[in-house]
């Protein structure tokens, strides 16, 4: 004979619900509870990104993938070809550009790690017939042979001015040393500096 239908709640079902009720609500709590998470780190490639850099006062977009070189970038999608690449390692200083002022090895920067900086390479020198004070002393001075480092020396000569207004020879020393030239024209290059400087207190450019 079948039992009849208990009515109401039973021990069982009762503790059943309660369990489930309170998984529900120490969930809801914890969710509730749990702080935002932070956005978690943007992931990129394979492949190609177009991403934007502020080159010589201009906004770019450039295609790069994550492995490009801010002078592989330069050179290869900017057509900004005056960085040099030499050693392509560091040593020689031929790819320099100023990255929010700083001479930097564009080989050793990766191109997205540019974004959101102020690069300027040496073609941001020129403005048509127009060229740098520094640009036209190192001219006047003779400061190039094969000119192959010229563009790297250009730029780090120009952060050791803007960074030190009239600079001593041992600070140019130290602000070149990471740029070779195996023409070996450091005397003439320092003597560009000096006079650009000189010039600059002069209040006029050095022409
Ligand atoms: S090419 Fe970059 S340091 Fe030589
Ligand atoms: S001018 Fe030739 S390497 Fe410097």
């Amino acid at each position: 004979m079948s039992q009849p239908e208990k009515r109401g709640v039973s021990r069982r079902s009762f503790l059943k619900g309660s369990a489930v009720a309170g998984i529900a609500t120490t969930g809801l709590s914890a969710a509730t509870a749990r702080p935002s998470a932070p956005p978690g780190p943007q992931t990129f490639g394979p492949g190609e990104h177009e991403i934007t850099l502020r080159i010589n006062g201009a906004e770019r977009k450039v295609k790069v993938e994550t492995r490009t070189t801010l002078l592989d970038a330069l050179r290869d999608r900017c057509d900004l070809t005056g960085a040099k690449k030499i050693c392509d390692r560091g040593a020689c200083g031929g790819c320099t550009v100023l990255v929010d002022d700083a001479p930097v090895n564009s080989c050793l920067m990766l191109a997205m790690d540019a974004i959101g900086h102020d690069v300027r390479t040496v073609e941001g020198l020129a403005d048509g017939a127009q060229t740098h004070p520094l640009v036209d002393n190192f001219v006047q001075c003779d400061a190039l042979q094969c000119g192959f480092c010229t563009p790297g020396m250009v730029m780090s000569s120009l952060a050791c001015l803007e960074k030190r207004g009239k600079p001593t020879v041992e600070q140019m020393r130290d602000d070149l040393s990471g740029n070779l030239c195996r023409c070996g024209t450091y005397g003439r290059v320092m003597e560009a500096i000096q006079k650009t400087a000189g010039a600059a207190d002069n209040g006029g450019g050095g022409r």
